[in-house]
């Protein structure tokens, strides 16, 4: 599987979803391909912002080495899913697809969750870091359920 989280800046919500990833894939002996992306281009180079690497550095993941990139049409080529972060970043995506069979790959984030109040991983850049708190606690939920499609139910408890 190759999986690409976008989101607007790619250095706080799409970020942070590829760390949680990467550590719950490589525990499960997952080989997968992991990346991550914004539709913006203010951010790009940048390392995470520094709430983005406090909060994963309190999860024990390090996400010090990732610089953010922008979203481009070539992703829908290499990446089997595309997994955007809100309405805006979903619809800037879905413009960009080279032809319109391949927007099939694009799904929301929360699409994963059966059950949740969410409509969008909300936007934690204006806000203090209860909102990094809330981004991560949402996007662990998220990533937790991407695993359990693949794994089953007996396996995943393990
Ligand atoms: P992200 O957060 O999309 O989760 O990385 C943002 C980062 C930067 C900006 C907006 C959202 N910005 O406007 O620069």
């Amino acid at each position: 599987m190759r999986i690409l989280f976008v989101c607007l800046g790619n250095i706080c919500r799409s970020p942070l979803a590829q760390g949680i990833l990467e550590r719950k894939a490589s525990m499960q002996g997952l080989d997968w391909m992991i990346d991550s992306s914004g539709t913006g281009h203010w951010h790009i180079g940048e390392s995470p912002d520094p709430r983005t690497l406090k909060i994963a550095k309190r999860y024990g993941i390090d996400i010090g080495s990732q610089r953010a990139r922008q979203f481009k049409r070539e992703d829908y080529l290499q990446f089997d899913l595309i997994l955007t972060a809100d309405d805006e970043v979903h619809r800037e995506v879905l413009s960009l697809a080279p032809e319109q069979a391949l927007t099939s790959r694009v799904r929301t984030m929360v699409s994963l969750l059966d059950d949740t109040q969410y409509r969008e991983v909300p936007d934690p850049w204006y806000g203090g870091e209860k909102g990094f708190e809330e981004v991560y606690r949402l996007l662990d939920e998220i990533c937790d359920a991407l695993i359990a499609r693949v794994i089953p139910s007996n396996e995943s408890a393990r």
